[in-house]
């Protein structure tokens, strides 16, 4: 990793292990955005120069002088961080209005600086490093008729291909200003026939991938839930029409943020892309009085030249150093049984110690306690806020059954939805005002309940204290934090009406202080982020938790796609994946055990089924699972991830990999969703591994009842010895299998 700045060039050059990323200045004045991809030596470039590389000659912008007249240069220029009102039309960084009312802000080359390491973001999740590990550059841009200093933070890391974008604002001047709009990043490049890949979705199918041609103008996906949301995720990559899982180049965003976001591409009338994140202006407007400052939060820039699979693994790894800070974030985490899909809210001590003690003789690690154990919470209409246990259904207290659990050789988990309050609760009778409402209206309810005002201090800190008392109270190790609606009816009864739009990016901050004191407080806990299945799954919450629940969907079938679009941006370890009883809950589908093990696998394994009422055999097929789950564990928490095939682009059969980093050992897990008659055997072609090793290839086949049942076949163990070469290049044979749902596994060891 490099960050230099050439003083006879005029350029500004960051490095990391295989890419480069150039800005340029021209006139002392503007900073342009030169080059972003494959790693070039400046060094080595004459015509490496400002002037040159941002075209500063060229018609029709400069028709007789250099920057010539100032709109046409202003609509075309690659800008590093445009303004918005002063003459570019395309999409803007920053708008601001001043005092009088007025929109238009210019800023302006001022200075720069780099140093080691890298500042953490004050109230913000970003991603981290020791001071020989990364480090930084800040130019600082000025508009001298608004007072403001804008300075754009740029980050690389030692081990990684990411460039690491956000942009702070300080108010120099005497009067206050309005953002109304404040991405993280902007990055304009020519087009080259680019696709762009989103993961759009909904409850119970989150993160479907999307891959679409650009057309010219403005093209996006955002959120104004307050939530990254079901239905769009802070991601965005541009692909070449080529581009596959191993081939070409992807241009890749992702927002360290957990709340409203837009993703936006702009194809220009010259064929110039403009790719834009940040929080999204909508529901956005800040007031920054004299002397205050602006921090916006991270946007992570992932370019590969090696396809989408390089990208993939570019972000887990990213990740997985860098972002996610839990003491577990490579340790294999306790497989849980959670007890939603077993009883809802239909549950008392007697039932919870049922499912613990069956649960122990199959090898489970941890009970998870869901909704329903406070207030009077017998379905979801009440008691969201008051956090005391509900005595009818845990007479002898919490102690007494997390006690009783632990002595059952389980560790002991609770659900918590600490940002809401149903307006059935003590909470709310006492504190109406703490929901967030606009004046003079009721608000309007979503699953019968309403949304804390976490912008107030006061709230952040009554709801604190209450998890506090609950956490201290007995040996409680895991926490799943749930948040089960969106945000609307946008007004807090704290803010003037000058700063009315600071509301959802203030209750986001309010969100990350809470988490932030809960794992400062507890430090050794298991924090699993949800929202309504898979609404916030986003590398803001991976800043706090190692582990997010993916979906409320948890069948099989319909989890291979959800996977698949989570895992492309997401890692393995980060994924909460359980598996559940049959037929589905959400879909109502059946599909064998082994396939839904084998689904579980690919993320943090678990269980969310009622396992006092399935029968002995099954019970042996989790003791089996269990067994797998450890075997394969590290491997899938630590290792590269490689997608061989997909179930959503081919609609039969899913294939994914993950290889230890020093090559030795592997496994492939390959899924039939649907059985084709008369089909012919296919080459499936794995990736990752040495060229010239031997692999002892274990091929395990799916076993369980319904599959034995169905076929009349017997559970299978192969082993065979192949080179990494041919498992790359020829493949392994793949037979069609008899009947939907069939699994099949293949650990490689290296000899
Ligand atoms: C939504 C979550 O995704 C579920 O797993 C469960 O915890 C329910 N909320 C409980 O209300």
């Amino acid at each position: 990793m490099r960050i230099r700045f050439n003083e006879e060039t005029n350029c500004f050059m960051l490095e990391t292990r295989q890419t480069s990323y150039v800005m340029g200045l021209i006139d002392g004045k503007y900073l342009g955005h030169i080059y972003y991809g494959n790693k070039i030596d400046d060094s080595l470039n004459d015509c490496l120069d400002a002037d040159y590389a941002l075209r500063t000659g060229e018609s029709p912008f400069t028709p007789d002088k250099k920057l010539g007249e100032k709109v046409s240069f202003m609509d075309c220029f690659a800008m590093e961080y445009p303004g918005g009102g002063v003459g570019d039309f395309r999409e803007s960084a920053i708008e601001i209005r001043s005092k009088d009312g007025f929109l238009g802000c210019e800023f302006l080359y001022d200075s720069y600086r780099i140093y080691n390491g890298k500042p953490k973001l004050s109230g913000l999740p970003a991603t981290f490093g020791k001071d020989d590990e990364c480090m930084t550059l800040e130019i600082t841009l000025r508009d001298e008729i608004l007072d403001l200093n804008l300075t754009l933070l740029y980050s690389v890391f030692d081990d990684s291909d990411s460039i690491i974008r956000s942009a702070k604002i300080s108010n120099k001047g005497e009067s206050p200003v309005w953002i109304e709009k404040m991405y993280s990043a902007s990055v304009d490049m020519d087009n080259e026939r680019y696709e762009m890949i989103t993961l759009h979705g909904s409850w119970a199918r989150e993160r479907h991938i999307d891959r679409v041609s650009l057309r010219h103008g403005k093209q996006s996906v955002s959120s104004i839930r307050g939530i990254s949301s079901h239905q769009a995720n802070p991601f965005m990559a541009l692909v070449g029409p080529h581009t596959t899982q191993n081939y070409g180049d992807v241009y890749a965003m992702n927002f360290v943020y957990s709340g409203n976001f837009i993703a936006q591409t702009e194809l220009s009338q010259f064929d110039s892309v403009r790719m834009s994140m940040g929080i999204a202006k909508d529901n956005f407007c800040w007031k920054l009085e004299p002397g205050e400052e602006f921090q916006t939060p991270e946007v992570i820039l992932m370019y590969s030249n090696s396809g989408i699979g390089g990208m993939t693994r570019g972000f887990h790894d990213l990740y997985r150093n860098h972002l996610i800070r839990s003491p577990y974030v490579k340790k294999p985490r306790p497989v849980l049984i959670n007890n939603w899909e077993a009883t809802y809210f239909d549950f008392d001590e007697e039932k919870l110690l049922d499912i613990a003690k069956d649960a122990k003789e199959c090898g489970i690690e941890m009970l998870v306690m869901d909704d329903g154990w406070f207030g009077h919470r017998d379905s979801d209409n009440s008691s969201l806020g008051d956090w005391k246990v509900y005595s009818m259904k845990l007479p002898n207290g919490l102690k007494a059954l997390v006690d009783k659990v632990n002595d059952i050789g389980l560790k002991f988990g609770i659900w918590f939805e600490p940002e809401m309050i149903s307006p059935d609760s003590d909470l709310y009778r006492k504190h109406p005002d703490y929901a967030i409402r606009l004046p003079g209206r009721t608000p309007s309810q979503a699953r019968n309940q309403y949304v804390l005002d976490l912008s107030r201090k006061e709230v952040v800190d009554q709801v604190f204290e209450q998890i506090c008392e609950v956490l201290e109270s007995a040996n409680i190790e895991y926490v799943k934090w749930d948040m089960n609606r969106p945000l609307c009816d946008l007004g807090s009864v704290d803010l003037p009406s000058d700063r009315a739009k600071e509301l959802s990016h203030r209750y986001m901050l309010g969100v990350y202080e809470l988490q932030e004191r809960l794992i400062t407080r507890f430090p050794k806990l298991l924090l699993e982020n949800c929202s309504g299945g898979g609404a916030r799954f986003d590398p803001g919450m991976l800043y706090y938790s190692p582990q997010i629940w993916c979906s409320d969907d948890t069948d099989a079938k319909e989890r291979l796609k959800i996977q698949e679009g989570t895992a492309l941006v997401y890692p393995l370890s980060s994924i909460g994946a359980h598996v559940s009883v049959c037929p589905n809950h959400t879909v109502g589908r059946n599909t064998p055990w082994a396939m839904r093990g084998n689904v579980a696998l690919g993320g943090t394994f678990g269980y969310e089924l009622d396992i006092t009422k399935i029968s002995s055999e099954e019970k042996n097929i989790i003791t089996d699972q269990i067994d797998s789950y450890h075997k394969y564990s590290s491997l899938i928490m630590e290792g590269d991830y490689y997608r061989l095939a997909s179930y959503s682009e081919n609609n039969i059969y899913d294939c994914w990999q993950v290889v230890s980093k020093d090559k030795k050992e592997s496994l492939v897990v390959y899924n039939q969703v649907v059985a084709l008659p008369n089909a012919h055997s296919k080459w499936l072609k794995m990736s990752g591994l040495s060229e010239n090793a031997r692999y002892k290839v274990h091929i395990e086949k799916d076993m369980d009842i319904s599959d034995s049942e169905q076929s009349g076949e017997k559970p299978d163990e192969n082993v065979r010895i192949y080179s990494g070469a041919q498992l790359m290049y020829m493949g392994i044979l793949i037979e069609s299998m008899f009947g939907d749902g069939r699994t099949v596994r293949f650990y490689l060891v290296k000899e």
